[in-house]
């Protein structure tokens, strides 16, 4: 299946021709090395990954569903075999550049939200902005609307612990979307989460995917939740052991 073609809010760069998959790992390998233990947590890797795409990953715990994301969003690189994310090699790109695409074109989501305590929603939605060095005035607009797109209008000054789950995560969804990115990883985004914000957050993944053209790219123990991705990998043993493609949504019950 192919999604979209080099719609330059999706492609990581502008001349992106959407002939190259957005991501494209050649057996990737991860090696931890723990005292005399060695973990194979990723054993040769194939995977593309289409602009557009909403994809998600499945498999046992320890089966290196988040080695893999951690390599994919630039956060960690593999010991072994290629990575390429919009034709770029990240393993031989500039520091720089890799800090700059991770601020400015991928977005994270996790578990356990990850947003920094005794700091309004408002602040914590800032924090890209922040690091970019955009002025103050424009910080706070663009977070605003950040929140505002996520349903939490209102609740700027609220810190995280007056926060529901839910809405916690929507704040850490509004902080990942600041920045305008083309890919969000959310690694078990509703993992916390009741059933009811739950399908919230992922109502909200799937309008940021059908919307806005972002890649998602997600993590999760939940087969209704990977209902709403449009491809479902399943992991074991760092392997990619199942790649189907289907029509969204065909188990999620309203
Ligand atoms: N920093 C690390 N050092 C050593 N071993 C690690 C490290 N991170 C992960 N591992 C090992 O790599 C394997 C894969 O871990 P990973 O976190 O990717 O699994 P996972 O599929 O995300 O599991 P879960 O569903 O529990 O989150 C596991 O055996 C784990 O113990
Ligand atoms: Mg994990």
């Amino acid at each position: 299946m192919t999604h979209g073609s080099g719609d330059s809010r999706a492609g990581l760069t502008s001349g992106g021709n959407g002939s190259t998959p957005l991501i494209l790992c050649e057996d990737l390998w991860k090696i931890y090395r723990v005292g005399d233990v060695e973990v194979r947590a990723l054993q040769g890797v194939n995977l593309a990954i289409d602009r557009r795409e909403f994809v998600a990953i499945m498999g046992t715990s320890g089966s290196g569903k988040s080695t893999l994301m951690n390599i994919l969003g630039c956060l960690d690189q593999p010991t072994r075999g290629r990575y390429r994310l919009d034709g770029l090699d990240v393993a031989t790109a500039k520091p720089d550049l890799l800090a700059e695409l991770r601020n400015r074109r991928i977005g994270f989501v996790f578990q356990n939200f990850n947003l920094i305590p005794r700091t309004s929603a408002l602040e914590n939605a800032q924090l890209p902005l922040f690091y970019r060095g955009l002025p103050i005035r424009e910080q706070r607009r663009q977070a605003a609307a950040a929140l505002e797109r996520v349903g939490l209008a209102g609740r700027e000054q609220h810190y995280p612990t007056q926060l529901s789950g839910g809405q916690q995560q929507r704040v850490a969804i509004a902080r990942a979307l600041v920045g305008s990115p083309s890919i969000l990883f959310a690694d078990e985004p509703t993992g916390n989460l009741d059933t009811s914000s739950s399908r919230e957050i992922m109502g909200i993944l799937e309008r940021l995917n059908c919307e806005d053209g972002i890649t998602i790219i997600l993590v999760t123990h939940e087969s209704d939740i990977a209902a709403y991705a449009s491809r479902e990998l399943v992991m074991k043993d760092g392997q990619i052991v199942q790649d189907v493609q289907r029509m969204p949504h065909l188990s999620v019950t309203s």
